[in-house]
């Protein structure tokens, strides 16, 4: 990912992403989202990257309000929602910035949803290759995001990826093999689960091999 990546692609569509989500895929986003907060420890240092607008967060905050994240946004509306959302915590740090803005420490805990599906392959691997530098040994990422298993998975994101095009958010077509990409970085994959059809995957990747950057 060595371009410099430009911010607030997503305000445009920041005011109405939810709802949006939430329209056509009732509650699955947000299941896919919590399902694997829970193996979080109570005092875990958390990397959040493109975490919109951190509705998914709320209640786990409110759970394990000891946990200290970093809050790493493009969009500054999706920020701004975020910031009034979470602003019960004093325990979040957020930045307005991309994946090249992390702060220089290591976390217990990353988490990209709906992230890596607007990059290529090969920004991907760069992506896990980052990542496996700013996890603390025994660290896990979290990742939920698209898959592509069958006809309507195509044709729904074939739709996604051309209204996401039109609206100048994205650089990419269509949807990488984000799962591939990440494994090959020396991530192994240990609990995964399944909502929508199977059109959403929530995986918990471990490093096998922490790489330097
Ligand atoms: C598809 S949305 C997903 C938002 C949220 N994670 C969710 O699950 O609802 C992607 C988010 O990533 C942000 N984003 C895009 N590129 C980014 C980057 N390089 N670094 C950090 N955030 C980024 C966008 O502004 C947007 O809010």
């Amino acid at each position: 990912m060595s371009n410099k990546p430009s911010l607030n692609r997503f305000d445009k569509i920041a005011p109405f992403y939810d709802g949006m989500t939430k329209l056509i895929f009732g509650g699955s986003i947000l299941k896919a989202q919590r399902i694997h907060l829970r193996i979080i420890p109570r005092e875990a240092s958390i990397l959040v990257l493109g975490g919109g607008s951190g509705n998914w967060l709320v209640d786990f905050l409110k759970e394990k309000p000891t946990c200290k994240i970093w809050y790493v946004e493009a969009s500054l509306v999706m920020l701004e929602k975020a910031t009034q959302k979470l602003n019960f915590s004093n325990n979040i740090q957020f930045i307005h910035g991309t994946h090249l803005d992390i702060p220089k420490t290591e976390f217990d805990v990353v988490i990209t949803h709906f992230f890596v599906d607007m990059f290529r392959e090969d920004q991907i691997m760069e992506l896990a290759q980052q990542m496996s530098a700013k996890l603390k040994i025994n660290g896990v990422w979290l990742v939920a995001d698209f898959v592509n298993k069958n006809y309507w998975h195509r044709f729904l994101l074939w739709l996604m990826y051309r209204f996401f095009k039109i609206i100048d958010a994205i650089d990419v077509k269509s949807l990488p093999d984000w799962d591939q990409a990440i494994r090959s970085k020396h991530f192994t994959v240990g609990e995964c689960n399944s909502f929508y059809g199977q059109f959403i995957q929530s995986n918990v990747y471990s490093c096998d091999k922490k790489v330097a950057t």
